[in-house]
């Protein structure tokens, strides 16, 4: 037998349908905060990753699907979307007179080759938003508020929102050197990946999946001490401007994000979900080098992207009430040849009407289509009868009174027009 890939997932029936909710609203949302849909391909240039979310990041170092297409070229498959939408960008020169926000938001599938476990998977969905073009904290805040908000609509009350600031670039320089004096002399207690990590990136080091819970992790220095007046000054605007919105936030100074494109703002949304414990939903931030790292010229941007798996996954376990059973609208039944060729019309007819509708398709007979009925629960059941076809009428039992009547199949969508 063949199997789906270790972390993968197939969806299907109930899962699928609440997907079809969830994918209802945050495109509702999404308009109301008027980002536009935008997608890209799957695969990009495996250069675009390394340099748009850093050659020591573990996404990139540790996770990566790339492989050689047939022209020996090095194609990624996308761990995340930023950096194909920051290529997008600049490649179509969005730049040129940037009055306006470019925001656009993405709903799509991720690859990361992690240890597959409830909540992470190797082929995970990302929905993101990115806002490009403005270094105003407004910009921030409406991330912030989109993300935060989406969770409340979808359900989850119980979220929050961890918030932190790694600076500007000499706020992060000045913190980088007291994450070099810090850890020079505990390294050799650190993992080996954290041991390059202090000649790469020390930043990296603070998000180690393995010295995650050591007690030298723990006491490294903070991002608060080693911000510039301007950094600390933007930050506690964020702060205000989420107090005046009544977006509830919890601070936490060792919040560095797994990617290196960020400065200033950083934020992750944490829910903590009945057998998953406190997981992220989602995360984001400022990224204002980006797009000239990636060769653009240099613009500011902002974004975040929801682990939309997750998501569902902390509403199942959260036991947040979906009402999806939607009851089928119609079910034709028929016995005879006649019956069934008038039916197999019939049914494609009130479907271009616009009505849900069914039919037996096992030859089952009035026994089995009785049961089918019963099982899918439609408002009205139309009976063929050859007697009746003669004059081209059916008969129309409503489903619920029980009710009968003959009507001219001519009639049939004005009659459930107006009483469906
Ligand atoms: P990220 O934190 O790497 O950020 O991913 C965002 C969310 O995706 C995570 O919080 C998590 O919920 C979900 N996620 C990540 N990996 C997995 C996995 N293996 N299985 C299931 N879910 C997963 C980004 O990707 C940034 N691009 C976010 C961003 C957008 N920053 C600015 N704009």
């Amino acid at each position: 037998m063949i199997t789906k890939p270790k972390g993968t997932m197939d969806v299907y029936g109930e899962d699928a349908k609440k997907r079809e909710y969830v994918n209802e609203i945050l495109r509702n949302v999404c308009s109301k905060y008027n980002y536009n849909y935008i997608e890209t391909p799957i695969f990009e240039a495996t250069e675009l990753f390394h340099r748009g979310v850093g050659e020591a990041t573990d996404i990139v170092n540790k996770e990566t699907y790339t492989f050689k297409d047939r022209s020996d070229r090095s194609l990624t498959l996308r761990p995340e979307g930023t950096a194909s939408v920051v290529r997008w960008f600049i490649e179509n020169k969005l730049y040129g007179n940037i009055t306006d926000p470019v925001k656009v938001f993405y709903n799509g599938k991720m690859y990361r080759y992690e240890r597959p476990q409830a909540g992470r998977y190797r082929e995970f969905t990302q929905f993101g938003v990115e806002f490009i073009g403005s270094n105003d904290i407004l910009a921030d805040i409406d991330v912030i508020s989109l993300a935060y908000n989406t969770y409340n609509l979808l359900g989850l009350k119980d979220v929050t929102i961890v918030l932190n600031t790694i600076g500007d670039k000499e706020s992060r320089a000045n913190y980088r050197e007291s994450l070099i004096k810090y850890f020079t002399p505990l390294i050799s207690n650190l993992c080996e990946d954290c041991q390059k990590r202090l000649k790469t990136n020390p930043l990296r080091i603070l998000d180690c999946k393995i010295d995650n819970e050591t007690d030298i992790l723990k006491n490294a220095p903070k991002t608060i001490d080693y911000l510039n007046k301007e950094s600390k000054d933007r930050y506690n605007t964020i702060k205000e401007y989420l107090d005046l919105m009544d977006i509830n936030y919890l601070e936490d100074y060792s919040l560095v994000r797994g990617l290196d494109y960020y400065d200033h703002t950083v934020f992750e949304i944490i829910a903590d979900v009945p057998g998953l414990g406190n997981i992220a939903l989602g995360g984001g931030g400022r990224y204002n080098d980006l797009i000239e790292k990636l060769g653009g010229p240099s613009i500011p941007a902002v974004g975040f992207a929801m682990g939309y798996d997750r998501t569902i996954l902390a509403m199942d376990n959260s036991n947040v009430n979906l009402n999806l059973k939607e009851d089928i609208d119609i079910y034709v039944m028929y016995v005879s040849k006649t019956e069934k060729e008038t039916a197999s019309y019939l049914v494609q007819d009130l479907r271009l009407n616009g009505f849900i509708t069914e039919t037996d398709y096992f030859n089952k007979g009035l026994k089995g289509e009785f049961k089918a009925i019963d099982r899918l629960n439609p408002k009205y059941i139309i009976i063929l009868n050859d007697q009746d076809l003669k004059t081209n009428k059916v008969t129309l039992k409503d489903n619920l009174t029980k009710e009968e009547q003959k009507i001219e199949i001519n009639n049939l969508v004005d009659y459930l027009d107006t009483n469906l």
